[in-house]
């Protein structure tokens, strides 16, 4: 995705070979108009899935995720990372241990929200070493839903994560793929190579 892949040259940081910051329009501030074409890239993408809510998780992923839910016209629904003081009851739970912090977090949703009626698009901003999106498809299959993909926003080619999942069958599907960070820059994945 152009716009992506010229916002990420612009302004993202390379902070070492393998991490990338992009606090300017994704992490932390966030651009909402970046956020409408990912919406409707991710729109455009899974349109004839007969998707019928997107499956996300805190916090970075509800931004792009309320976008795509917006354009298709459908609810958003995403993992908490913490307890909630609201939500005790009929809670679908997974692991997600993280390659980054040496730690195992549990991720969970309601019940009543993903259900074995519904069919699911997964959202997240990155994909690294894929245990958030592992997590979101242990959920989506305790629940009997159906997943018709993952949608990504920036996937780190380098990193095992899109690799795991696309063995597994999982259709991913990354707006921006960056296959290398060497020399303070972002390389990207040529459109054409990313299917
Ligand atoms: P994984 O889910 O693919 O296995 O990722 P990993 O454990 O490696 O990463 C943990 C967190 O770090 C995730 O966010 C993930 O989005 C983020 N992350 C991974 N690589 C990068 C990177 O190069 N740049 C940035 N900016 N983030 C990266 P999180 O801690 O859950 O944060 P948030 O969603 O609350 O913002």
């Amino acid at each position: 995705m152009k716009q992506l892949h010229e916002k990420i040259s612009l302004e993202g940081r390379v902070l070492s070979e393998e991490v990338l910051k992009v606090d300017s329009f994704l992490n932390h501030q966030i651009d909402p108009g970046l956020m409408q074409a990912i919406g409707e890239e991710f729109s455009r993408r899974f349109k004839n899935d007969r998707i019928t809510k997107i499956l996300t998780i805190e916090s970075s992923g509800i931004a792009p995720s309320v976008m795509a839910g917006l354009i298709m016209g459908i609810p958003v629904v995403f993992a908490r990372k913490r307890a909630s003081l609201t939500l005790t009851e009929g809670l679908i739970s997974a692991e997600v241990k993280s390659f980054t912090k040496q730690t195992v977090n549990t991720i969970s949703v309601s019940g009543d929200y993903i259900t074995a009626d519904d069919r699911l698009l997964i959202i997240d901003d990155f994909l690294a070493n894929g245990q958030a999106a592992l997590g979101l498809l242990d959920i989506a299959d305790q629940a009997g839903a159906s997943v018709a993909g993952v949608g990504i926003v920036i996937e780190k080619g380098f990193q095992p994560g899109g690799r795991l999942l696309r063995s597994q069958g999982v259709r991913v599907e990354s707006l921006a793929i960056i296959d290398s960070l060497a020399d303070g820059k972002a390389v990207f994945r040529e459109e054409a190579e990313t299917r």
